[in-house]
């Protein structure tokens, strides 16, 4: 059944787990999402970024999830609309039946002018009045979190998550957290912890330090009924790297957020685990794999088959060390 994130993240406070949410574009990644949280029965959440919408179209994209709800009726699942980049964004969503959006006015926040503070306070607060009216959850961004555009795990600010701007500086700040959602009254809030998107996040191989856990504790504790958000979380496993590279495709070395740290932080407060890259991997892994072996196929169900089972595979691994499995 379709259910709000508020509903689903309280659950998981309650119970103390976190939940993967994973960002989908076509029928395989849904396919494999929904077959790994049945077989270890666990909720769901399902997020659709600009970029999903743009490829596959707005009403393929909803259907598809829709499909999911209908598929397996005994699984809660989230349908949520990922960086909102403005309130009209938003209300397209939740007018389409989005159950969560994310509304990230967190891009002209990085100007670090005090009025990008109030624009982010302004379009949030927005948002969250219209979409608690019918039921709908709200994600709000604050903080300098890693590009979106470049996907090189380069810092909003351009600089880098190692660059200009200290490390400190391009955290999520406690006291701020605790006056936005005072302001905004956002069910979950996305923040800077040391993440950042895509696949080139660390050039250097982590040694359990990614994460400022001291930074989620202090905001989790300002505000302990705001759920948490991680995005970046990536993994980048090594094996599916070298897969790429043996079947001839090429990725620079590169580190993702180790699996035990996340753990770390939903013990700390962290509810909801952005993850896209990963499945993006595997399943450009297993295409690669299959066509080099099998050169003379030519029936797009046979590789995508293999890409299904390979991104489901990542999935289960996730919904079972985040703590969801056996929670739907
Ligand atoms: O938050 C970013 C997601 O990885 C979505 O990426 O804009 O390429 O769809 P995308
Ligand atoms: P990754 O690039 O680490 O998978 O993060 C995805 C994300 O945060 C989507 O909002
Ligand atoms: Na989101
Ligand atoms: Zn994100």
């Amino acid at each position: 059944a379709l259910v709000s994130l508020r509903q689903l993240l309280d659950h998981a406070a309650e119970n103390g787990y976190g939940l993967p949410a994973f960002n989908v574009n076509n029928l395989e990644q849904i396919h494999a999402i929904m077959q790994a949280a049945d077989e270890c029965n666990s909720p769901v959440i399902m997020q659709g970024s600009a970029g999903a919408r743009k490829y596959a179209g707005e009403p393929f994209l909803r259907h598809l999830i829709e499909a999911a709800v209908e598929a397996y009726p005994h699984i809660p699942i989230v349908m949520h609309q990922d960086h909102g980049a403005s309130p009209a964004v938003c209300v397209n969503a939740i007018r389409s039946g989005f159950s969560s959006v994310m509304m990230d006015g967190s891009l002209e926040e990085d100007a670090k002018t005090p009025s990008s503070y109030e624009y982010n306070v302004d379009v949030t607060a927005r948002v969250v009045a219209m979409a608690h009216a019918v039921g709908v959850s709200v994600e709000g961004e604050l903080g300098c979190l890693g590009s979106l555009e470049s996907g090189m795990g380069e810092a909003e600010d351009g600089h880098g998550a190692e660059g200009v701007l200290s490390h400190d500086q391009l955290l999520t700040d406690p006291e701020q957290a605790a006056d936005f959602v005072k302001k905004t009254n956002v069910d979950a809030l996305a923040i800077a912890i040391g993440t950042s998107h895509g696949a080139y996040k660390f050039t250097r191989k982590p040694t359990g330090d990614i994460l400022a856990i001291e930074r989620i504790k202090e905001i989790h504790k300002r505000i302990p009924n705001t759920h948490l958000v991680m995005h970046g979380s990536s993994s980048v496993p090594q094996e599916w790297l070298e897969i790429i590279r043996e079947y001839g495709g090429e990725m620079k070395e590169t580190y993702g957020v180790p699996v035990e740290e996340i753990q770390e932080g939903i013990k700390n407060g962290v509810r909801k685990v952005n993850i896209d890259t990963d499945i993006r991997l595997a399943m450009t892994g297993a295409i690669r794999r299959h066509l080099a072996k099998n050169k003379s196929e030519f029936d797009p169900r046979k590789y995508l088959k293999d890409a299904t089972a390979a991104a489901k595979e990542i999935c289960k691994a996730r919904f079972e060390a985040f703590g969801s499995a056996g929670q739907a």
